[in-house]
């Protein structure tokens, strides 16, 4: 079954002669509970595609399916809906809240929703992301790699059907980096999670079931592990 669908997807940024077209009609599909990586080099549209499939940006044209629907047909506060709910976003620059402590943060998606926190997914996140101490520390009391393993906290507090990280490791030392994907790795297993990772790290590639690859805001290969 394919969870996500992206069809003639494009997006220009801006108009008249300074005008950037970051997609130029791309389609792909993904099926539930599969690993999908996308590769491309800095500026090739990666960030723009992520943010297209995860509700956070419209398209210039082109659709978005989330489980068959078109999710460009909400209004702007049902897709905030959308975003708290049905994906994970991981943000390439994370984009926490900085008057928000590490515990705040990471469960801001639930608390907007008026939903119990489940203290114990909370412990056990906090945990596994090695944030054991900081949880009252602000943003700018931690370094970049643990605002980014807040950022993958905040993603998976609510454990989605579908995860879209953008650069999870890329502020991460070769040991964290390895720890945090074993940690998506293993909610895509055991949890058959989809897992969306936008990385130019080799190694992360190289875990995934399926790569992607973007040049000019165009797939130019996308290929399948057997
Ligand atoms: N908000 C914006 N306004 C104008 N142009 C933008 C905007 N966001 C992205 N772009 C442009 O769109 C193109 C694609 O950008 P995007 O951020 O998607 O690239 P990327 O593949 O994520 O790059 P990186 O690997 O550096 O993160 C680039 O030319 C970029 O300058
Ligand atoms: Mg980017």
């Amino acid at each position: 079954m394919d969870i996500l669908s992206v069809e003639h997807l494009t997006k220009v940024y801006g108009s008249g002669p300074t005008a950037t077209k970051a997609l130029d009609d791309v389609s792909l599909t993904i099926r539930a509970g599969e690993f999908v990586a996308i590769v491309g080099s800095s500026g090739s549209g990666k960030s723009t595609l992520m943010h297209l499939m995860g509700g956070v940006d419209r398209p210039t044209s082109g659709t978005v399916r989330m489980n068959g629907e078109d999710i460009y047909q909400r209004s702007d506060e049902q897709l905030a809906v959308f975003r708290r709910r049905e994906v994970g976003l991981v943000y390439q620059f994370y984009n926490l809240i900085p008057v928000l402590d590490v515990q705040e943060n990471i469960t801001l998606p639930v608390r907007m929703d008026g939903r119990a926190l489940n203290e114990k997914r909370l412990r056990s996140l906090i945990k596994s992301l090695g944030l054991h101490g900081v949880e009252h520390h602000l943003p700018n009391q931690l370094s970049g790699g643990q605002q980014q393993r807040v950022a993958i906290g905040r993603a998976l507090m609510n454990s989605p059907a579908i995860v879209l990280a953008d650069e999870p490791t890329g502020n991460l030392d070769t040991k964290n980096s390895a720890e945090i994907m074993g940690l998506l790795c293993a909610s895509n297993r055991d949890l058959h999670q989809t897992l969306v990772v936008i990385t130019h790290d080799e190694d992360v590639a190289l875990m995934a079931h399926r790569v992607i690859a973007i040049e000019d805001g165009r797939i130019v290969s996308d290929e399948r592990r057997a």
